[in-house]
């Protein structure tokens, strides 16, 4: 099982996320038209560039956004569950030492305790992010069944890495049944919300665009529109 899950799956698992994620980048520009998201995408270049990446840097600010001003709570668990969900990912020593061995490359890596400090940190960020989706109405009503398998998918990775780390029990049981969980989020990527991870930035530029140029960015100049 380990042998399948590092070797032929892991590599299954890594494509269809990259050429996925690639196959969704071109289908959303594709996919743009000026005039029925009546955002000028061509004219004014620069000003969109400059609002693309207004938008994009300040929603990963914690408090960047009035958005994020006038919830201020949930500002800080989503940022919170986003700390780990992104960096122990990508810089767990274990993580690196196992891309390392597969494809002859690694990133720099964080230490022991602060990686145990933030995969708690995400844990107890998506108790609070499950609480919100079932306690709050204006949430609930806009929540279903694929909300909360995201969350699912999302999670287990790292309550699975835990249990492995922590050796809780039988350790090879808990490291295979990690490495699939692993693998079915990267799985999940192109074809769920979890998207995201890659669009977020396509949508940001796009409405950021729309600001840096119509929705005021422009103000005071001669813009014809
Ligand atoms: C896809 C292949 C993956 C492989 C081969 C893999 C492998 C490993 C290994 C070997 C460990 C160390 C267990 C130990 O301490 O003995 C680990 C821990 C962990 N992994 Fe993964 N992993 C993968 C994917 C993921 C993903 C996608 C996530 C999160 C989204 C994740 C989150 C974690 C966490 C949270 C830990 C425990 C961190 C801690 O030490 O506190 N892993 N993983
Ligand atoms: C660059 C990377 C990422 C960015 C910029 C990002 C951004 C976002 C944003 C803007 C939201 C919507 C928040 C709202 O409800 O207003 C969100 C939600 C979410 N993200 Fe991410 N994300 C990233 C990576 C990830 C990763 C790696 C995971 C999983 C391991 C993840 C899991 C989730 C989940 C589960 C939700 C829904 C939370 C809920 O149910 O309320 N994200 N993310």
């Amino acid at each position: 099982m380990h042998t399948f899950l590092t070797g032929i799956f892991f590599w299954i698992a890594l494509s269809v996320c990259l050429i996925g994620m690639l196959v969704r980048f071109v289908l959303y520009f594709r996919g743009l038209s000026w005039q029925l998201d009546r955002v000028a995408y061509k004219a004014h270049p620069m000003h969109g560039f400059k609002g693309a990446i207004r938008s994009i840097y300040k929603w990963m600010l914690p408090f960047g956004t009035f958005g994020w001003r006038t919830q201020p709570f949930m500002a800080i668990i989503f940022f919170g569950f986003h700390m780990g969900a992104i960096f122990v990912p990508l810089f767990l020593v274990a993580h690196n030492m196992f891309l390392e061995s597969k494809l002859g490359f690694s990133f720099f890596t964080m230490g022991a305790g602060l990686a145990d400090f933030l995969t708690w940190t995400t844990l107890i960020c998506a108790f609070f992010l499950i609480l919100r989706r079932i306690a709050l109405p204006e949430v609930r009503i806009m929540t279903n069944f694929h909300d909360y398998l995201i969350l699912f998918i999302s999670l287990a990775p790292f309550i699975t890495g835990l249990l492995a780390r922590y050796q809780v029990g039988d350790y090879s049981f808990w490291l295979n049944l990690h490495i699939f969980c692993g693998e079915v989020l990267l799985i999940a990527i192109p074809f769920t919300k979890l998207s995201h991870v890659f669009l977020f930035f396509a949508s940001r530029a796009q409405l950021g665009m729309d600001f840096g140029i119509k929705r005021g960015g422009m103000k005071g100049t001669k813009m014809a529109w």
